[in-house]
């Protein structure tokens, strides 16, 4: 397969309140297909959320490798891992990070900032459309809905033209019809535009619908204090 993440001999310790070092995160190997629609799950505190951010360049690994399309990231330089962010990766927050003294447009148009995509500005407006807002395009965050937010902040994550989308539990903080509609549009989006996908999810049974389920704690080699949902 043709891979846009590659993920080797990955560790990741944190420094403790208390003292001493947590080993979160020991990862052999992990890859993510060009376009290939990922779900990964896992208990509460095993580190799903550390390891998108790794893939972010969010966070640095203590050791190994994590390859984006062509890109090591982990041999840039903090600049570099920013740059490279906004230009090859889109990441839903599980709590949207919009800005709330923007708009809805002006929110998505930030996605694209230093994006590699297409800069003119009807690439926003036309994600808004996609994503079913483009009556409420001069809204503010406080202005819109909890589910309207958090489809301002999957068109910026895409404003970008990213190679991979990671969402972190995207659908947590909304109703049950509009996760359902949230996952279908970021789904069908990621499709159209050949966007691979990585997203965190507790839900076994929207897990199951992705090409391929990964469970963090087959994966991760590591020992954490972590407990079950
Ligand atoms: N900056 C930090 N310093 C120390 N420990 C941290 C830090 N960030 C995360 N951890 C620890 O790493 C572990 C994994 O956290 P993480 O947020 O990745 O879990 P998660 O799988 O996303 O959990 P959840 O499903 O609850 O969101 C937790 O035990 C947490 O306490
Ligand atoms: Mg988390």
């Amino acid at each position: 397969m043709t891979e846009i993440l590659a993920i080797t001999n990955l560790v990741k310790t944190f420094s403790q309140p208390g003292g001493g070092a947590l080993t979160v995160l020991n990862i052999p190997s992990l890859k993510v297909a060009v376009g290939e629609q990922v779900a990964l799950i896992g208990k509460s505190g095993g580190g799903k959320t550390t390891l998108l951010h790794l893939i972010a360049g969010l966070l640095v690994p203590d050791e190994g490798s994590i390859r984006i399309a062509k890109t090591e990231i982990t041999r840039l330089s903090e600049q570099g891992r920013d740059r490279f962010r906004a230009g090859s990766i889109g990441y839903v927050f599980q709590t949207f990070n919009l800005m709330p003294a923007f708009t809805a447009l002006e929110n998505v148009k930030l996605g694209m900032t230093f994006g590699s995509g297409r800069r003119d500005s009807s690439r926003a407006g036309d994600l808004l459309e996609r994503v079913g807002l483009a009556d409420r395009a001069h809204y503010r965050p406080a202005q819109l809905s909890v589910g309207q937010q958090q489809r301002v902040a999957i068109a910026r994550a895409l404003a970008g033209s990213p190679k991979i989308l990671l969402a972190d539990e995207p659908t947590a903080n909304v109703d049950p019809v509009s996760a359902e509609n949230v996952l279908e549009l970021i789904r069908n989006t990621c499709r159209e535009e050949q966007v691979a996908m990585l997203m965190v999810t507790h839900d076994m049974e929207i897990a199951s619908r992705f090409d391929r389920v990964e469970e963090l704690d087959t994966i991760n080699l590591a020992l954490t204090g972590s407990h079950p949902d």
